[in-house]
């Protein structure tokens, strides 16, 4: 039976429709609000707002369960790589052997960009973010690929998603390149996504990449965690930008622009900026202080969730990585002890508690990239480079959405009411 709610306004009653999903709340379906009763809906944050039908990722933030496509992140974070996990983003299912082995041949062969497009970096500074390399050279992927820019034609959104997710890798390691005034590396079909990668980012002229298999294997999961997580600001930049038809590569652009705030995905390199700020254990007390005081606009980066209000299951899954990967590569970082003594005394704090602030993904993967080599400032583009796998899989799903619309929200007007124009001798 279809479930309802009425809603009573001054002089009329409408029933609106209740739409369920396969697990997670109920939505009143208020489309028709507006043209029934003249009313719009206020949601700033869009923090009670469903703005589309999606398959792709599901979270219950209080219970903290995070699923891709249904299958749980512990499980994907165990046994599942990468390109796996970015198969199962794009079509729905985990592939046989045979498709994988296919997704992986093609990914591959996709990641050399037009030579051209490396003459882009030459106008940026040396010293540029290369969170605004990635958003400038990735908008200009846009004026290439004339062959497959029919956003309506499901092969052409296809090959521009194995674009995307392809030669994201060689786009950030080229930033980074230019940031060292380093020649870039091309990439290498004999090595993994993951692999390649780092070899991009860490091979020169005079002396090539050991890869070492526990960076690939911490690398693998950092991008696993990091793949999806359904209507986040980026997520939702890339639908409501694609939302006109514009072309994918620019979305993504848009896309790596929001992640880029330090609310969103900028939080990795500001946890970072925190615990070096923090200095030792023993001045954490003065920061929970500062985090608490509403006065004080500092906060505890890595700490809180629009959506979790448990411990986030990526913090927790990366948190035990943390001890291994730094075993492994026979580091001690004092990050590492400031961070968990915080992560201690915040939990234990009636501020965070009541508030149910608990570690986020952020709060512990800078420490792993850290441990690999990765400058502070690249933090935030191996969050782009896994998330471009959930933001073209958003996309994919939003066009081929038959009931797909422009985004157009509207607002509640509180300017000026209707006045006459005053000449400039009169003013
Ligand atoms: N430190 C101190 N207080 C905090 C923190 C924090 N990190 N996060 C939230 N609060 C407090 C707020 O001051 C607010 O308190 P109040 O009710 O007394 O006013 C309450 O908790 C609720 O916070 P909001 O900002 O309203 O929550 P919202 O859902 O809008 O924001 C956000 C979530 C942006 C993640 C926030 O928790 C934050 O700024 N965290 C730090 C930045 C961060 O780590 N971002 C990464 C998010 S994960 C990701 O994008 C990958």
């Amino acid at each position: 039976m279809t479930k309802t709610v009425n809603l009573k306004g001054a002089s009329s009653e409408i029933t609106l429709e209740v739409r369920s999903g396969t697990e997670g709340p109920d939505a009143i379906d208020i489309t028709s609000l507006y043209g029934d009763m003249g009313v719009f809906t206020y949601d700033p944050g869009f923090v009670s707002t469903a703005s589309c039908h999606s398959k792709i990722t599901y979270i219950d933030g209080d219970e903290g369960i995070l699923r891709y496509r249904g299958y749980p992140i512990e499980q994907l974070a165990e046994h599942s790589d990468f390109l796996e996990v970015a198969y199962l983003l794009l079509y729905g299912e985990l592939p046989s052997a045979e498709q994988y082995s296919g997704f992986n041949h093609v990914i591959t062969h996709h990641t050399m960009i037009n030579e051209s497009l490396l003459h882009f970096f030459d106008g940026f500074h040396y010293d540029a973010h290369p969170m605004a390399m990635m958003v400038g050279v990735t908008g200009s992927l846009s004026a290439f690929y004339h062959d497959s820019i029919d956003i309506q034609n499901e092969r052409h959104r296809e090959i521009s998603a194995h674009r995307m997710i392809a030669k994201m890798p060689t786009i950030a390691a080229a930033c980074f390149k230019h940031n060292l005034g380093e020649p870039v590396n091309y990439p290498r079909n004999d090595l993994s996504y993951v692999g390649n990668f780092l070899r991009m980012m860490f091979a020169t002229p005079c002396e090539d990449y050991q890869l070492s298999p526990a960076a690939e294997k911490a690398m693998n999961l950092l991008f696993i965690l990091h793949a999806d997580h359904e209507q986040n600001a980026s997520t939702s930049t890339v639908r409501l930008a694609g939302s006109s038809g514009a072309n994918p590569f620019a979305c993504i652009a848009a896309g790596i622009a929001s992640l880029w705030g330090p609310a969103h995905g900028g939080a990795n390199e500001a946890v970072l900026d925190m615990l070096e700020e923090i200095e030792d254990v023993s001045n954490i007390d003065k920061f929970i202080a500062r985090a608490k005081d509403k006065d004080d606009p500092f906060r505890l980066m890595g700490f809180g969730h629009r959506v979790y209000k448990n411990y986030d299951p990526r913090a927790k899954i990366i948190r035990a990585v943390c001890h291994e990967v730094l075993e492994e590569v026979d580091t001690h970082d004092p990050f590492f002890e400031i961070a968990l003594r915080l992560e201690e005394i915040a939990l234990e704090d009636e501020y965070f508690v009541e508030r149910k602030l608990y570690p986020n993904v952020d709060f512990y993967s800078g420490i792993i990239y850290r441990a690999l080599g990765i400058p502070r400032n690249m933090f935030t583009v191996m969050f782009a480079i896994a998330r471009t796998t959930g933001w073209v899989a958003h996309w994919m799903e939003m066009i081929s959405d038959p009931k797909q619309r422009i985004g157009r929200p509207r607002q509640i007007y509180v300017g000026e009411p209707k006045r006459d124009y005053v000449s400039i001798t009169q003013r």
